[in-house]
């Protein structure tokens, strides 16, 4: 859809897109889909209109934003050095997708956009309605995700309602988000290519199609590799939530299972999980089968959505989320469920009681 661009330049003249370029023309904030999640956009290079962004969502203000752009043209007003053949290889393979790559940034992009950092981080989004919306307004856009800061991100224009009605003025609803997890920020600035943050596109892909190692920035001592804001406990439902698998965390289902005598529990698994085998409590349980284990993208497309909805839910006190391999799309959704599920984790019984 991205590419097709008989329906860019239809939409580019369509009333509801024009209405958005004028208020982002205007320092005004407008809620947009992009593949990955809604994102709460502003003109990139006014810093009056960024400051709205970190007012509506909270957002603590050493968090830099992602700028989105339509045309790799504009990259000339955001960035200051020269690109390098391997940015260029992935911006021409990965964009316009779910890849957001670190630029040194030019003096024209406010402080407040970048959180003071030197750099810039960009990316060419793959949704019709936010590339129409910047060919229209003709600015680069700064986008977070839409979401107060600290909740699940939005992948419906629903949850945007719900985090941010009365603070903004326009939400452009283009159903619910094809990924589901935010983009894969890659940093190339040193010989060792790094994933600051997992998402929509593997780590496995960019090695892949580069033919050489890329590192999580996770795993490396240096704590200042990671992107700032990995080390905000995001995407936190208010309830309890705990995650199993049937090796060495088989321990945690066993306690969901009784405590299901007394406290109303959901379990997200995947179909034809091991938890078939288990003999399972018929009150207080709710199990939703959502993915499978060959296709993580599955569950990448769900999982903030159904946080929000069992969060809502009366009916579930604490919830239960089956592992998966933190492979392919699979790590960025196993990172997102860890960060959630963070301040809860269970420590390992003596006795190994599993
Ligand atoms: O898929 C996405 O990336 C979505 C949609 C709306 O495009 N946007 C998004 O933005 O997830 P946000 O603000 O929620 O997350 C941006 C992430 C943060 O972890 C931030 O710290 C990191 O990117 N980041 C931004 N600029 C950076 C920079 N110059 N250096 C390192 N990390 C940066
Ligand atoms: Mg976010």
């Amino acid at each position: 859809l991205a590419n097709n661009s008989q329906l860019r330049s239809k939409l580019k003249t369509d009333e509801v897109i024009l209405k958005a370029a004028e208020l982002l023309s205007q320092n005004q904030l407008v809620a947009l889909p992009t593949e990955t999640v809604y994102g709460l956009a502003a003109n990139a290079l006014s810093p009056k209109a960024v400051s709205k962004i970190f007012a509506a969502k909270g957002r603590p203000q050493d968090n830099p934003l992602i700028v989105h752009i339509a045309d790799q043209a504009q990259l000339k007003e955001l960035t200051a050095a020269k690109i390098t053949a391997k940015t260029q290889a992935l911006m021409d393979h990965f964009w316009p997708g779910p890849l957001t790559i670190i630029f040194p940034k030019s003096k024209k992009v406010p402080n407040l956009t970048s959180a003071g950092l030197e750099t810039i981080a960009i990316r060419m989004p793959a949704h019709p309605l936010i590339l129409a919306v910047i060919e229209s307004s003709g600015l680069p856009l700064a986008a977070p995700s839409a979401n107060t800061s600290g909740f699940p991100s939005p992948t419906q224009a629903e949850h945007v309602y719900h985090d941010l009605k009365g603070k903004i003025p326009l939400i452009l609803d283009g159903g619910p988000c094809q990924v589901g997890v935010e983009s894969t920020v890659v940093d190339l600035r040193s010989a060792q290519v790094k994933v600051l943050r997992p998402g929509g596109i593997s780590r496995q892909e960019i090695a892949d199609f580069l033919g050489e190692e890329v590192l999580l920035a996770a795993d490396l001592k240096d704590d200042t590799a990671v992107a700032p804001g990995m080390k905000y406990r995001h995407y936190a439902p208010n309830k309890k939530l705990y995650t199993f698998n049937f090796e060495d965390k088989l321990f945690i289902l066993k306690k969901a299972l009784k405590k299901a005598e007394s406290k109303k529990i959901a379990i997200i698994s995947a179909r034809n999980s091991k938890l078939d085998n288990y003999q399972l409590p018929t009150k207080n349980l709710k199990v939703l089968k959502v993915f499978s284990h060959q296709k993580p993208a599955e569950l990448a497309q769900k999982l903030f959505a159904l946080m929000r909805s069992l969060d809502a839910d009366p009916e579930v006190e604490e919830i239960y989320i089956e592992e998966l391999a933190a492979q392919g799309i699979g790590e960025a959704v196993m990172n997102r469920i860890q960060k959630a599920a963070a301040a809860e984790e269970y420590s390992q019984p003596g006795g190994g009681d599993n």
